[in-house]
């Protein structure tokens, strides 16, 4: 499969940044572990990171022209307001997961809602950044699913 990993605001702050939260591993590391993963599985995977909301937008419609067959996202704080960047997920015909290395629902209130989960066919969160290969592992699944209930 060809998979867009997508990862917002301060993730590549990853490893340093609340290390009880968000874990001690570092983002090149982080992104070099799941791109192992998706090699042993066969995937071809691109890894994009932005602080800016319209970057990760950008690439969300590059996936679509380049014919991606899933979209991985962990959007940081803009999955709690960002209606831009869901709009953007609901626009292209992708299916996406929702990747979140902390478990947001046992966090603060704001981080409960998220506005982009929606239009995604899935949220895997509170597994640190084995969330991502889950995300890959999911995507696959549906898949499957659909290639055996005939779809496309
Ligand atoms: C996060 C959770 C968000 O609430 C937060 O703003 C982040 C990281 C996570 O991966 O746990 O930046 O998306």
């Amino acid at each position: 499969m060809k998979i867009m990993l997508l990862n917002g605001p301060n993730l590549n702050m990853t490893g340093m940044r609340e290390p009880d939260i968000y874990g001690r591993t570092g983002y090149e590391e982080m992104m070099a572990q799941v791109e192992k993963a998706a090699q042993s599985r066969g995937h071809h995977l691109t890894c994009f990171q932005s602080n800016h909301e319209g970057a990760l937008i950008d690439e969300i419609q590059r996936a679509w022209r380049e014919n991606y067959d899933g979209i991985i996202i962990n959007p940081g704080a803009l999955t709690h307001y960002s209606y831009a960047l869901r709009d953007a997920l609901a626009s292209v015909p992708i299916p996406a997961v929702e990747v979140h290395l902390s478990n947001i629902h046992n966090r603060e209130e704001f981080r409960h809602r998220s506005v982009t989960a929606a239009v995604c066919i899935g949220q895997i969160a509170g597994f640190g950044y084995q969330g991502y290969i889950l995300a890959m592992d999911a995507l696959h699944a549906g898949k499957a699913v659909k290639k055996r209930s005939g779809e496309k």
